[in-house]
């Protein structure tokens, strides 16, 4: 039986860097792997305040008065923390009140290139951002030519032999085939600056069920469990019927043949945020919604480039599927979690809400 008095074995055996500050930001509390973060002793950093550590006016600070003023847990994503000694890091930082004893914060540390599944988590905004241009280059250097040899092809339809039209029927055909396929594309190329408003994630979601049991997703299972409080997203209504019914279409194709089961959940997330590039604000991500099916899971070393286009394992699959949602999403200024074993997937998406709501909360 594990007892309270192994609780600083357990903190001692944890990779994750893992500070505890009093109400005046003095470190009370470090352990080993806070040690090898900061590159500096245990009975340095806990004779040291966090404004020594780290650079005074530093993010970190402003976000740790936040968790104090809101008494609850805040995570950030992507957050840069720079320190004097180690420079900037790309790290997911979590501020947790110690139960108990008012003002003190648990923080902990994660760097980006160990935090496996948070790699997978912003891995889908390189996908959706190199896609944009590829789409672009797609429009122009295939769809223009391809319009051209369509026409050329019609031109020479009336003057073969009719032994020979088929051949240019052909052409034809295919011209069709790979325009429809650019045109999916096109898609990617969309403004990230679309208009958006209060969208009632319940509705899409259950338009996006709706959908599924009239057609691909018929003798599925559906289980749905809404947070009814839950605020309304800010976003773009028909864009996120999209991601989502890309996803429950996924989910759908994974368990079919077996007694497939897909249940999707909302809720209400406070303290996710994530850092946006290139500039200070942080976006508040609270509402979470999770699509989980009883399929036979992605394999792991597909997981890595399941948000890159034309990655797919099924016989007529585009692979453009997932690369939409990614971009999508993006655009939303959201990110998605991806859990997956054999016993089945799990797809998380965190959206943020209405801006007068985040400004009010
Ligand atoms: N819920 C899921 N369960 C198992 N595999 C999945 C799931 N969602 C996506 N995948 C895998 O990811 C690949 C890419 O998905 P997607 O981009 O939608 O393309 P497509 O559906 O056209 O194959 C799929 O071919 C499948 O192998
Ligand atoms: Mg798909």
């Amino acid at each position: 039986m594990i007892g309270s008095s192994d609780t600083e074995a357990i903190l001692n055996g944890l990779s994750v860097a893992v500070l505890v500050v009093d109400p005046d930001e003095a470190i009370i509390f470090a352990n080993p792997a806070a040690e090898q973060f900061f590159q500096s002793s245990i009975s340095s950093l806990t004779k040291s305040a966090l404004p020594d550590l780290v650079l005074p006016d530093n993010p970190l600070l402003s976000l740790i008065s936040k968790a104090r003023v809101q008494d609850s847990v805040i995570r950030e994503f992507g957050f840069r923390l720079s320190t004097p000694r180690l420079g900037t890091r790309s790290v997911t930082v979590d501020c947790a009140p110690l139960g108990g004893n008012p003002g003190y914060l648990v923080l902990s540390f994660q760097e980006h290139a160990s935090a496996g599944r948070l790699g997978g988590t912003l891995q889908h905004r390189d996908s959706a951002r190199s896609l944009r241009g590829m789409a672009a280059m797609l429009a122009h250097e295939v769809k223009n030519p391809l319009s051209g040899v369509r026409g050329a092809a019609q031109l020479l339809e009336q003057s073969v032999p009719v032994e020979d039209r088929q051949l240019t029927r052909l052409i034809i055909e295919e011209s069709d085939r790979i325009c429809n396929l650019v045109d999916q594309m096109d898609a990617f190329t969309e403004n990230p600056r679309f208009e958006r408003g209060d969208v009632n994630i319940h509705e899409v979601l259950d338009r996006a069920v709706d959908i599924a049991k009239r057609g691909f997703g018929r003798g599925i299972t559906f289980l749905q469990e809404y947070d009814p409080s839950l605020p309304p997203v800010f976003g773009n209504r028909d864009h996120l019927i999209q991601v989502f019914l890309n996803l429950v279409k996924n989910a759908c194709e994974a368990c079919a043949g077996k007694e497939g089961e897909i249940f999707i959940s909302t809720s209400f997330r406070h303290g996710i945020r994530l850092a946006v590039q290139a500039s200070k604000s942080r976006l508040d991500l609270p509402i979470m919604v999770t699509i989980q099916d009883n399929g036979p899971g992605i394999p792991e070393d597909l997981q890595m480039h399941i948000f890159d286009p034309f990655v797919s394992t099924k016989i007529e699959g585009t692979g453009l599927g997932l690369a939409l949602v990614a971009k999508l999403t993006d655009d939303h200024g959201g990110i998605i979690d991806l859990e997956s074993d054999h016993d089945g997937t799990t797809f998380r998406i965190l959206l943020p809400m209405l801006k007068e709501l985040q400004d009010a909360s």
